[in-house]
């Protein structure tokens, strides 16, 4: 189901000025935010370096008046001497993790961008809670790409096999693969890739969908 609906939906968005939801593919993916499931702030939590020590910060709002979200912040490099993110994480509702197995992948689509390069981050698992109430890193997968700094927004469909295993931000090589059956939490992420970006970052995201 992967491959005819991705040609089809490149070369509708690509005749569009910008990208639509308006696609006769509604049937070939699963909205998870966008689309047909309206943005909710309240699920986007802030997963900051500050939990290292760190001040970068970042916000998720809904944008009033259409269907998408606004990923903004700062990247701070200079607490923590090169180093340095801002994220915002989801979990599913109505159980503990997303079964995405029937799915080939996640399709990500934007309405602005600033030319700055993000992360999507899937997680199998919730890191357990230290006793001082901070949450443990697990292994993220990621798929970093660079923005289009002529900011118009884009279509992105992202296989599960270009998901790479990282843990606190270095690569795990020999990681198992990520587990489409079993996704506790998404996240998008803006990161200094050791000092080689920093500053406010803004991405407006109109969906994000399995397909
Ligand atoms: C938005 O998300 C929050 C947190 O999950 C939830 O309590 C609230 O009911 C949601 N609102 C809507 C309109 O779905």
């Amino acid at each position: 189901m992967f491959a005819l609906p991705t040609l089809l939906f490149f070369f509708a968005t690509g005749a569009a000025a910008r990208p639509t939801q308006q696609l006769p593919l509604s049937a070939s993916r699963l909205a998870l935010f966008g689309g047909d499931v309206p943005w909710n702030a309240s699920r986007w939590l802030a997963v900051d370096d500050r939990v290292r020590g760190g001040s970068s910060q970042s916000h998720l709002t809904a944008i009033p008046g259409s269907n998408s979200a606004l990923f903004s912040g700062i990247l701070d490099t200079k607490t923590l001497g090169g180093a340095g993110f801002a994220s915002q994480r989801a979990v599913p509702t109505s159980s503990v993790s997303w079964d995405l197995s029937a799915w080939d992948g996640i399709e990500l689509v934007t309405v602005k961008e600033d030319g700055k390069r993000y992360a999507l981050n899937l997680m199998s698992d919730l890191g357990p809670r230290r006793p001082d109430g901070r949450v443990e890193s697990t292994i993220e997968y990621k798929y970093s790409f660079d923005s289009n700094p002529a900011g118009a927004g884009a279509a992105r469909s992202i296989q599960w096999a270009d998901f790479s295993a990282f843990y606190r931000g270095r690569p795990v090589p020999d990681a198992s693969p990520i587990d489409p059956a079993r996704i506790a939490a998404i996240s998008i992420m803006c990161q200094s890739y050791f000092a080689q970006q920093d500053g406010p970052f803004e991405l407006e995201i109109s969906s994000v969908a399995a397909v």
